[in-house]
Order: C-alpha cells, then sequence, then structure tokens
C-alpha cells in the first residue's frame, strides 16, 4: 500500500467534510484486524475509500474486502483512490444501495465494517449474520451518534435513525449467539463476535463431561419468541 498516497487522500477527503474513520476507531478496528487477519472483509459505507484501504493493509494473503458505496460521485473517487494507493487488486466496489445489493451478495466474511445510514442498522445487521462466518466479527460505527442514543433524544429529522440504533445496540447485545461491547471511541463503536453458543460447538462441563449442545438452536428460538412477544404480544395487553 501507499502510504504516502493514504494520507494525501485523508486529508483531503477531511477537507472536503467527508465523514471518514476517525483515527481513534481506525486503532481499535486495526488491532482486531491485526489479529484476525481476515481472508474476507464487507464493508457498509465505502465514502471515498479511505477506511477500506486502510483496512487493506491487514488481509491474508489473497484477501479481499467488498465495499459498498451508493453515492456517484464519492464512487469515482474511491476507484481513482484504490489505484493511488496501489490496492485496486484487494478491493471489489459494489455500486449502489446496500439495502439492495447486500441480498444479492452470498459470500462468507470474516469481518463485516458497517458505517453507512444509521436508519438501516438493523437491516445490515441481519444481513451481516447471513454472511458471517462461524469466528467472524461485526462491527459497527457511529453506534452512539453524538450521545442521541443514550440520552432520551427524541425529536425532528435524526429519530429515526436513533431508533433504529438503538434497536440495533439491543439485538446485538440480547442476541445469544453474539458477544457485544460497546467502546466510547469516535462516535461509539459496537463490536460483536459469534460465541461458542452462536457457533453451535460442543461446550465442556465443569467435570469434564463434554456436552454437544443444540443451544444455538435452541438459543436462536427463545431470543425470536422473545422479541415476538416485546414487539407484538405485549403491545396487544396479551399478559
Ligand atoms: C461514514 S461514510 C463511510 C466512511 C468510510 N467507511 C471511511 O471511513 O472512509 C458513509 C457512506 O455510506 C454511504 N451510504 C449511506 N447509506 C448507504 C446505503 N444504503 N448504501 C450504500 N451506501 C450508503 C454514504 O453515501 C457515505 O459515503
Amino acid at each position: 500500500m501507499n502510504k504516502v498516497e493514504l494520507e494525501k487522500i485523508k486529508v483531503k477527503a477531511l477537507q472536503e467534510h467527508i465523514p471518514i474513520i476517525m483515527d481513534d476507531t481506525l486503532e481499535v478496528i486495526a488491532k482486531i484486524l491485526q489479529e484476525k487477519q481476515p481472508k474476507r472483509i464487507l464493508e457498509i459505507g465505502t465514502a471515498v475509500g479511505y477506511s477500506a484501504i486502510c483496512f487493506s493493509e491487514y488481509l491474508a494473503d489473497e484477501g479481499i474486502i467488498d465495499t459498498i458505496e451508493r453515492d456517484e460521485e464519492r464512487i469515482e473517487e474511491a476507484k481513482k483512490n484504490f489505484v493511488k494507493a496501489e490496492v485496486a487488486g484487494k478491493i471489489i466496489l459494489h455500486e449502489g444501495d446496500a439495502v439492495e445489493i447486500l441480498p444479492t451478495l452470498n459470500e462468507k466474511y470474516d469481518v463485516v465494517f458497517i458505517d453507512a445510514a444509521k436508519g438501516k442498522y438493523p437491516f445490515f445487521l441481519s444481513e451481516a449474520l447471513r454472511m458471517l462466518n462461524d469466528d467472524g466479527i461485526i462491527i459497527a460505527d457511529n453506534i452512539l451518534y453524538k450521545g442521541y442514543v443514550m440520552s432520551d433524544y427524541n425529536k425532528h429529522k435524526q429519530r429515526t435513525a436513533v431508533r433504529n440504533l438503538r434497536e440495533y445496540i439491543k439485538e446485538t447485545t440480547e442476541n445469544p449467539a453474539l458477544d457485544t461491547e460497546i467502546l466510547e471511541v469516535g462516535d461509539g463503536l459496537a463490536i460483536s463476535r459469534f460465541n461458542n453458543w452462536g457457533r453451535g460447538k460442543k461446550l465442556k462441563w465443569e467435570k469434564g463431561t463434554v456436552l454437544f449442545s443444540h443451544f444455538w438452536e435452541f438459543g436462536t428460538v427463545l431470543y425470536w419468541v422473545g422479541n415476538f412477544y416485546t414487539k407484538n404480544l405485549s403491545l396487544w395487553g396479551w399478559c
């Protein structure tokens, strides 16, 4: 990767007020990627390609990043930037709305990075879970959205975004298949890892007995029943 060009891309993006990943957020993600050396990363929200270029440094040999962007000007700039940074061979840019593109993808990903329309985070999560590898990680940026998400903020046009970010946090923290931490770096970062339960792997019992479990299926059923109850039955006044 050409680091001189990368720095120029960053400076230009900041000058033009393109929202790119913050330094402290990048530092946290870089550590995760360094450890993981992913073969395949999915990024939702390319902008001008800055984060994808940074992530490409941590890919395993022959690793690939799929990244999705819908803004035409940013798409053109991202394409040029991938060439300038000498990483064009490692990044596939999908042009269009992630809501339409995601259902057409069927790869398996080691890491999914969500950094696009906040109102669509729950949908992005369900698509990420569908394509995540057994030991995969989902990372979502801007999850605390200027502090609105954890306050009693409930007004004007950001309301849908705030509601959907809260739903994302609820789903990732309550899903028994995921271990999720929310970090107060940048604008808030949610990191969710599939756990043993999520992988449906055998669990070791205290006395050394190996418990071959169907906990994954059981946990998932409980999770959806709970969700259905909270969203529907309790609203209709059923117990
Ligand atoms: C915060 S920026 C991404 C920054 C980039 N990840 C980085 O750190 O360099 C979010 C980008 O997502 C794009 N975006 C938002 N919603 C989208 C959607 N539904 N489909 C595709 N792109 C979307 C926006 O056009 C914007 O360029």
